[in-house]
């Protein structure tokens, strides 16, 4: 049934920022498509979504990293005239050397942080711009402004997930469009993705981990003041602006070294 609320659609809405994203875009007033693979997980969270807000939920079990299930979800968005937000969020870590994992697991990861991304925003943003309204969020990574030995597809497509979110907002500055786009580059939050990799947060201290919430609160402030590079908390702000001040050769000592002591480069 067609309403009158604006719509959101979020990919990797069965976990994690993902759920968060759909939890705080209910609460502003959003009806929702939830996407991801676990049609059981989708449920639990539009029948928690729905407990508490007025708001319609649907889901859409799609593999993104699948051409017709991608298919489906681009056609879903163009069939709506009250798309107003997309968050592009579905992704996943791998830990080993390039050359020594299969194959598939980089393609697939490829798929997801690229391919469905690139494909899912020229489908939202052909009506947004046309109506003159309208988010997306792509969800990127502190990981997008360096790189690391051990999870180098990871870095590399985030890295393509905050340059290609650039170069649309320039072009949306460009013709003076009002729809928006951010890059949400987080640091390490807690969520199912490390249990996915099978990556051990012990080493990790306890003042590096922010919460979904705590993320996708800074992402939706900045949203509303209109910020392109959203990087929540300051301590990864100011990592952030050490890894970029450091000549190359330092950078690139530093990183081989702290693969090399975490053993994160071998798998
Ligand atoms: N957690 C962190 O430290 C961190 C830091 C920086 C950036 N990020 C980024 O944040 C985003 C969300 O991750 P998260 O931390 O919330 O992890 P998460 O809890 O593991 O959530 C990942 C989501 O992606 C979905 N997904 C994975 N593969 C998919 C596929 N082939 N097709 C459709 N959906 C798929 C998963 O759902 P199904 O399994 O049900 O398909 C799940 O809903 C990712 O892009 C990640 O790279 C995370």
């Amino acid at each position: 049934m067609q309403t009158t609320r604006p719509l959101a659609l979020i990919t990797g809405a069965s976990s994690g920022i993902g759920a968060t994203f759909a939890r705080q875009l209910a609460v502003r007033g959003y009806d929702l498509v939830l996407v991801a693979r676990r049609r059981d997980r989708l449920e639990q969270e539009a029948r928690a979504i729905q407990d508490g807000h007025p708001v319609q939920v649907e889901i859409l079990s799609a593999d993104l990293t699948r051409d017709a299930d991608l298919r489906a979800v681009e056609e879903r968005i163009a069939a709506a005239p009250n798309l107003e937000f997309l968050v592009n969020n579905a992704g996943f870590g791998i830990a080993g050397r390039f050359f020594s994992l299969p194959l598939d697991g980089q393609d697939q990861m490829h798929r997801l942080h690229v391919l469905a991304p690139m494909r899912l925003m020229h489908a939202a943003l052909q009506g947004m711009v046309a109506r003159k309204r309208g988010s997306i969020i792509n969800v990127s990574s502190v990981s997008g402004f360096g790189q690391n030995p051990g999870s180098v597809s990871y870095s590399a497509t985030k890295t393509w997930m905050s340059s290609f979110t650039e170069g649309i907002y320039m072009e949306l500055q460009s013709i003076g469009s009002p729809v928006r786009v951010q890059a949400l580059c987080p640091g390490f939050t807690l969520s199912e993705f490390h249990d996915t990799m099978s990556f051990d947060r012990t080493p990790i201290p306890a003042w590096m981990w922010m919460s979904a919430d705590e993320v996708v609160d800074a992402s939706l402030r900045a949203l509303d003041r209109g910020q392109l590079f959203v990087i929540p908390g300051w301590r990864y702000r100011l990592l952030v602006f050490v890894m970029r001040a450091l000549p190359r050769p330092l950078y690139h000592w530093l990183s081989i070294k702290y693969a090399r002591g975490t053993g994160r480069d071998k798998g």
